[in-house]
């Protein structure tokens, strides 16, 4: 499986975030991942437009804003503000910031809806069902917790409804859905999000209301504007918003120019159906291409709950962020979660592996690398290239392979992966110091073998440095820059195969990059998991 654009082009998605409440370390998740994703694409040299958003309408958000006596645009703007100081401080480098409030949007979603409306799809009719307001979903009774409860906010009971709604007729397209999944496999992943998808589609689909009566705060259904438009049919366009460009009329055409099909949805598992099954169909209705895949992560859970706010087991990750840094934050959860699985975030863990890998593994081998040269070499880096050293030395056969190997983790989306194989090269690095030990070279008046050593150590940091940079882009930087290069400018051709440091004037002495660690006065024995 890989995620090579059919184009040379990359855009990626997160989904729009609810601004029902400040964003918690949940819905960070995506965002970081997004983001590591959408640097490494640009590394690369694609083209890359990374959305990301908020979805302002519906119930939800406004019961919210009624319950704090705020109208309800006060109130997203607002929120929106912290999600944005959010993405700020975890250096996430999105593109469009997509608002499903902007009077853009608007015309988008009708444009969208006529489309739809002409091709016969959408009917009125009787809604009778269990609605979940946290999900903004109508429940099966089947799935419903005792007492009535939504299983994925168990604190939520859901509200009957029994009111006439337009319904769009996703049962015309069942037949299309199962062979876009049957002829294009990848299109839903992980295989166990697929798997979910299929069955849940082999029941048979049933069509869903895409307006509501008692919600005022929407749009108006263009063909009835005594109802609004439901939060799910809007938000799903705001992706196709998002492409205008700003000077651009707000037309369909227009935003199905360059950037569409989106290549990648990244999304967590709770809103699959949304974008594996629902999404499809309304773009077949409108006769429009599909994105070319959906992948659906894991949950950070807290005691094996899914982390929200209406259960009140949430973390505030603009504090982490302000305590250990964007970098510790971002390789924490991308090396610790397998991407696709859930986690549970626990503060102990988190200190300990940050210490170990970053400040341990990869900062003290810098330091003590750059030590040598200063010492045994008069601080002048080693005056060799990649080819002086032996074939069959340990760092250039690891760090021969690893790029690819990487190249590869990342279009799998297996961040873990990229920083096991990182993490396995600076190891072995401090294992070559150990075991060829440069200090009786040197005394032995073994100069050169000393520098083809201090080569192989330099390099392999570099490219693991060069691998790991759209995951902890600020710490690479800073070994990069320490190396005598400028990230910025690196070529990727170049810059991901080993062997890239070449006979160089002095280097300068090794500043730390990551300091150590210590866990809050309280973190050891409570063993805080958020
Ligand atoms: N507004 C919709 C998305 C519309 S997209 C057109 C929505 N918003 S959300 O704010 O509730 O969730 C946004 C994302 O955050 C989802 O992918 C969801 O899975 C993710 N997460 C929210 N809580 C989470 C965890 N505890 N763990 C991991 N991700 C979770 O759904």
């Amino acid at each position: 499986m890989t995620l090579a654009p059919t184009s040379s082009r990359f855009a990626l998605t997160t989904p729009l975030y609810y601004v029902n409440d400040i964003p918690h370390l949940g819905s960070a998740y995506t965002t970081l991942a997004a983001d590591a994703l959408a640097r490494f694409k640009r590394l690369q040299g694609y083209p890359v437009l990374f959305i990301t958003g908020a979805d302002e309408h519906g119930q939800k958000i406004q019961r919210t804003a009624e319950a704090l006596g705020l109208d309800p645009q006060t109130h997203c703007d607002h929120i929106v503000e912290k999600f944005q100081t959010l993405w700020t401080a975890l250096e996430i480098r999105y593109d469009r910031f997509s608002r499903t409030t902007a009077p853009r949007h608007r015309a988008i979603v009708e444009d969208f809806f006529n489309r739809v409306y002409a091709r016969g799809d959408i009917y009125q009719s009787q809604q009778r069902g269990w609605y979940c307001v946290a999900c903004e979903e109508f429940k099966e009774e089947r799935d419903l917790l005792e007492g009535g409860h939504c299983p994925l906010h168990p604190k939520i009971k859901a509200e009957w409804r029994d009111e006439e709604n337009y319904f769009f007729r996703l049962s015309r397209y069942q037949e299309q859905l199962e062979t876009l999944y049957r002829e294009k496999p990848e299109f839903i992943q992980p295989e166990s999000r697929r798997n979910e998808v299929l069955k849940f589609v082999a029941q048979g689909l049933q069509d869903f209301s895409i307006s509501r009566v008692n919600v005022d705060w929407g749009f108006p259904l263009p063909c009835d504007p005594s109802h609004t438009i439901y939060v799910w049919f809007d938000a799903l366009l705001g992706y196709m918003t998002a492409l205008l460009e700003p000077e651009d009329e707000p037309t369909l055409e227009n935003a199905l120019a360059t950037w569409w099909p989106i290549n990648l949805h990244l999304i967590g598992k709770d809103i699959l159906r949304f974008h594996a099954v629902y999404w499809p169909a309304m773009l077949m209705s409108a006769g429009l291409p599909l994105p070319e895949r959906v992948f659906g992560h894991g949950f950070l859970t807290k005691d094996g709950q899914k982390m929200s706010k209406s259960q009140g087991n949430t973390i505030d990750p603009l504090d982490l962020v302000h305590r250990y840094g964007a970098d510790a934050v971002r390789y924490y959860f991308l090396k610790e979660i397998e991407f696709g699985r859930d986690g549970d975030f626990n503060e102990t863990r988190f200190v300990q592996i940050l210490n170990a890998d970053l400040a341990n593994d990869l900062g003290n081998l810098l330091n003590r690398a750059l030590g040598m040269v200063k010492k045994y070499c008069q601080g002048q880096g080693p005056q060799l290239t990649g080819a002086d050293i032996e074939p069959e030395q340990t760092l250039r056969r690891l760090g021969e392979t690893l790029g690819e190997r990487a190249v590869q983790a990342y279009d799998q989306l297996a961040f873990h992966q990229v920083c096991e194989l990182a993490l396995a090269l600076v190891r072995a690095g401090n294992k070559h110091i150990d075991e060829t030990a440069p200090w009786k070279r040197f005394k032995a008046g073994e100069q050169a073998e000393v520098e083809r050593i201090l080569y192989g150590v330099l390099e392999s940091l570099r490219l693991a440095a060069y691998l790991l940079s759209p995951i902890i882009p600020n710490l690479s930087e800073r070994i990069y820059a320490q190396l005598g290069f400028n990230l910025m400018t690196a070529d990727f051709e170049r810059h991901s195969q080993w062997g890239v440091l070449s006979a160089q004037g002095e280097l300068p002495e090794g500043q730390p990059v990551f300091a150590r660690i210590e866990l809050p006065a309280n973190g050891a024995e409570s063993e805080k998991t958020v």
